[in-house]
């Protein structure tokens, strides 16, 4: 029997109009553009601005955009997961929201959270469904409005973070192009050192979370960014292993936007040149579960049937992974 793989078949990306620049920042927080460009490679933003707006403003906007360049009609796409860890709601779903105003009647929704990980967790998740023959047009989106979620007055999170989302389809192929391989791990103990402390079931909101400023980002910046650095380039270079790939046979590394000195160590130990390593931090920070389909989105053009990319990721949890892709098609 023909192997059926899940390859990505179409990309869409949207960002929000406002630009947060480190200049705008500085008048806000006590910190400057220099501070801010050698410590994270982050020269902007994209900030969803609006009452009222939430991720699911950027999802359905991607995945509209998706539908149109796949010519994929809405009732056709059977299943659409949407990570994020700023759902307009605690329920019902995003997922649920994007599929109602992109009208997908046929398919089922769920949301996944996996911090910054969320878009590769969605992304096997969705794969498997593929694979299995059952499912034939699947849609993982990756959005979060972070500037929801963000104390503006804390120097140490406000830099790092944007608002963006981005979509992909996944349909079977049975040329070997697709998702080919992934490893995922987490490890509950990171929960003290990256979290929204307020807001959940366990501290529900109350005038003291809110006066405490509880529902905000959580960073140790200092404890994420070592765990971070070891374990996206311990995985990297795992998945490398696993299906014998050298540096030079890698044609995209597409890492996790949190960081350019976390990216550069990463590359580093996998041997992949800087040319090759897909970068966007400059102009949207650390979009969370957007990072990793707005890389794709913006390299779309570059990308040629037949490449191997490897994707990594780490985030809150802790959470983080890599899968190997072989990307499925040439741009037009
Ligand atoms: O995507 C999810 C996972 N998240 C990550 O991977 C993020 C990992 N962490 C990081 O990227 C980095 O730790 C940060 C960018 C958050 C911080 O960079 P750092 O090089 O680790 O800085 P630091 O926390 O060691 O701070 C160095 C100094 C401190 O001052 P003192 O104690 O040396 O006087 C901070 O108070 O820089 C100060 N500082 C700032 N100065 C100007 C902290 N934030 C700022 C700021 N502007 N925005």
């Amino acid at each position: 029997m023909t192997k059926i793989t899940a390859a990505i078949t179409g990309v869409q990306g949207y960002v929000p109009d406002y630009i947060l620049t480190n200049d705008e920042l500085a008048t806000m927080v006590d910190t400057n553009d220099e501070w801010i460009t050698t410590r994270t490679g982050i020269k902007e933003r994209r900030i969803l601005k609006g009452e009222g707006k939430g991720t699911s403003v950027m999802g359905i906007e991607a995945v509209k955009g998706l539908l149109a360049k796949t010519n994929t009609k809405p009732e056709e796409v059977e299943l659409l997961i949407c990570a994020t860890v700023t759902p307009d709601h605690i329920f019902p779903a995003t997922a649920n929201l994007i599929a109602a105003e992109t009208g997908l009647v046929n398919a089922f929704n769920y949301d996944i959270g996996a911090a910054c990980s969320g878009f590769i967790y969605a992304l096997t998740t969705a794969a498997m469904y593929i694979e299995s023959g059952r499912y034939k047009k699947v849609i993982v989106v990756g959005g979060d409005k972070m500037s929801s979620i963000i104390d503006y007055t804390d120097r140490t999170t406000c830099i790092i973070f944007g608002d963006g989302a981005g979509a992909v389809m996944l349909e079977p192929n049975t040329e070997g192009l697709g998702v080919i391989d992934s490893i995922h791990q987490s490890d509950g103990k990171g929960v003290e050192f990256l979290r929204m402390k307020a807001g959940g079931s366990k501290h529900p909101a109350t005038l003291d979370t809110v006066t405490n400023r509880e529902h905000f980002v959580f960073q140790d910046g200092k404890t994420v960014f070592k765990f971070a650095v070891t374990n996206m380039a311990d995985v990297a270079e795992k998945i490398m292993k696993r299906n014998q790939l050298t540096g030079d046979d890698v044609d995209f590394l597409v890492p996790h936007q949190a960081n350019k000195r976390i990216v550069d160590a990463t590359a580093n130990r996998m041997g992949v040149d800087d040319s090759k390593v897909m970068m966007n931090i400059e102009r949207y920070g650390n979009t969370t579960s957007g990072t990793i389909p707005l890389l794709l989105w913006n390299y779309e053009k570059q990308l040629k049937k037949g490449d191997n990319l490897v994707i990594a990721a780490f985030g809150g949890g802790f959470t983080w992974g890599a899968i190997y892709v072989k990307w499925a098609y040439d741009a037009k």
